[in-house]
């Protein structure tokens, strides 16, 4: 590995081809924009490198991506080009920014399936030839597409490369192409990039022409292909963010597995990439799992549950059908069939949370349970508390939000509305049917309904007036 390095991943472009009011490099593939799995590469690159920087080249759409890089990649050194006036151009605009590297790593802030270990293995082969200064990756498919060919000698060493809008029908037949990807010897990337002009098809300043000058000056080019030409997919179009989405997600269900949980129908399973899994956990079918979401050891996600950004402990119970987001679930918690825990939800160890209860901002204390048909929102529940089924907090006034406390060893009956603000005190028992709107101090009991009134055989002569009724009108 020689000394400093600098990556330069590219993201000024266009991205004319998306049609889209964003710029290309900040629409997602697996839950995350395209720029950040570039610069995810690109970091496991620099890693403990020392002098070595990040540079991102903006361009058209930069009011978004340099307030995005601020918060996603703030190491980044964003250089602007403005207008976008080819990948050459871009890379010579990123020159004033390249600090005290001796090598220049180029990356395309489109091409998002790149791993860490293949651009390990690019500049490796930079390493092992000594009169080489430049080393490129490349890629084989029957058809290349759109993609830039890879024109080699009689002897098979890399020449030159040669756009798809450039190429004559001979040079199109060929399935080499280039990816976008590089490493240079920073000498012979500054002494080139000068000379490059557009006469071309496109008007543009090519990066690639700078391969084909190189080789005309016995500079030596390394061309290797990767072994997976997958993880050299650019994204051009929706229908390739599609294609490199679908790929993202399958390493991340991979990843899963290979972290010892059970995917049951792994094809109907969607992953965010970073999304990770204790061992033992198992996943039912059609679950979705988004964000920075994490699934503890032993836990079960029910069919057809969607969990976003979530964090679920051991051994938790999510039953079919739950929809989470911004929740965290304690060990050994049972949750649903069909519940739906919002923001701001924490549910501690052993919580029971059942079917039809929506939670946000609330706090259930170990062992606390909410099993049927239930609002809480805006509140704490305590320890081993009992809200029965149809319990309300009424949390909004129509104006503000108001929270409700609970205390532990509560028993509130069911069909309970608790009129926030208003606070419920330890072992306090609230009759089912009651109309909470005053504090409960600790071990009362609170009812609030009308009293009871019974009418000895009432009902029987109920039904005998209806039946006489029915009878005249016949
Ligand atoms: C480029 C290569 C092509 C290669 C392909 C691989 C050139 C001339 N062609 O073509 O050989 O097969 O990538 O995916 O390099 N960008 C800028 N500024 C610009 C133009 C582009 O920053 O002025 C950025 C884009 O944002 C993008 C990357 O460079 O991230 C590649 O640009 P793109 O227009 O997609 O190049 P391709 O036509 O795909
Ligand atoms: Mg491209």
């Amino acid at each position: 590995m020689a000394g400093p390095v600098t990556v330069v991943v590219l993201a000024a472009g266009r991205g004319v081809r998306m049609k889209s009011a964003r710029p290309k490099v900040l629409h997602e593939a697996a839950g995350r924009p395209l720029i950040d799995h570039a610069v995810a590469a690109a970091r496991a690159l620099l890693a403990g490198r020392p002098g070595s920087r990040l540079v991102v080249v903006a361009g058209a759409g930069r009011e978004e991506l340099i307030p995005h890089l601020g918060k996603s990649a703030p190491e980044a050194a964003v250089v602007v080009q403005d207008p976008p006036r080819g990948t050459g151009d871009a890379v010579r605009a990123a020159v004033p920014a390249l600090g005290d590297a001796t090598r220049v790593v180029v990356l395309a802030g489109d091409v998002p399936l790149l791993t860490a270990a293949t651009l390990a293995r690019l500049e490796g082969a930079l390493d092992a030839d000594p009169g080489a200064g430049i080393a490129v990756l490349t890629a084989l498919l029957p058809d290349a597409g759109s993609y830039g060919r890879v024109v080699r000698g009689g002897d098979g060493r890399f020449a030159r490369i040669v756009e798809a809008k450039d190429a004559t029908p001979g040079e199109r037949a060929i399935g080499e192409f280039n990816s976008g990807i590089y490493v240079f010897d920073r000498a012979v990337l500054e002494r080139e990039l000068p000379r490059l002009t557009d006469d071309n098809a496109q008007r543009e300043f090519y990066l690639t022409d700078v391969l084909g000058f190189a080789v005309a000056e016995g500079v030596g080019v390394v061309a290797i292909p990767v072994e997976d030409p997958s993880e050299v997919l650019g994204v051009n179009s929706r229908a390739e963010l599609a294609e490199v989405d679908t790929l993202l997600r399958r390493r991340a269900v991979r990843a899963a597995m290979a972290a010892g949980a059970t995917l049951i129908r792994p094809e109907t399973i969607t992953l965010d990439e970073g999304v990770t899994f204790g061992p033992d956990a198992v996943v039912e079918p059609f679950v979705t799992i988004t964000g920075a979401s994490s699934i503890g050891a032993g836990s079960r996600i029910g069919q057809g549950c969607v969990v976003a950004s979530s964090t679920i402990g051991a051994g938790v119970a999510l039953r079919p059908y739950c929809v989470l987001e911004n929740a965290v679930v304690g060990d050994g918690a049972f949750v649903g069939p069909f519940a739906r825990l919002r923001e701001g939800t924490v549910l501690g160890p052993d919580v029971h949370v059942g079917n039809f209860v929506e939670t946000k901002k609330a706090r259930l204390a170990r062992g606390a349970k909410a099993n049927h048909l239930t609002y809480l929102g805006d509140c704490s529940v305590g320890e081993k508390t009992n809200v029965g089924a149809g319990v309300i907090t009424c949390n909004y006034d129509g104006f503000g939000k108001h929270h409700t406390g609970i205390g532990a060893g509560v028993f509130v009956g069911s069909d309970v509305q608790l009129v926030a603000p208003v606070t419920i005190g330890d072992g306090a028992i609230i009759g089912a049917g009651s109309t909470i709107t005053k504090d409960v101090p600790a071990q009362a009991l609170a009812t609030s309904r009308v009293p009871q009134k019974t009418i000895e055989g009432g009902g029987a002569r109920y039904r005998e007036r209806k039946a006489a009724e029915k009878a005249k009108k016949e």
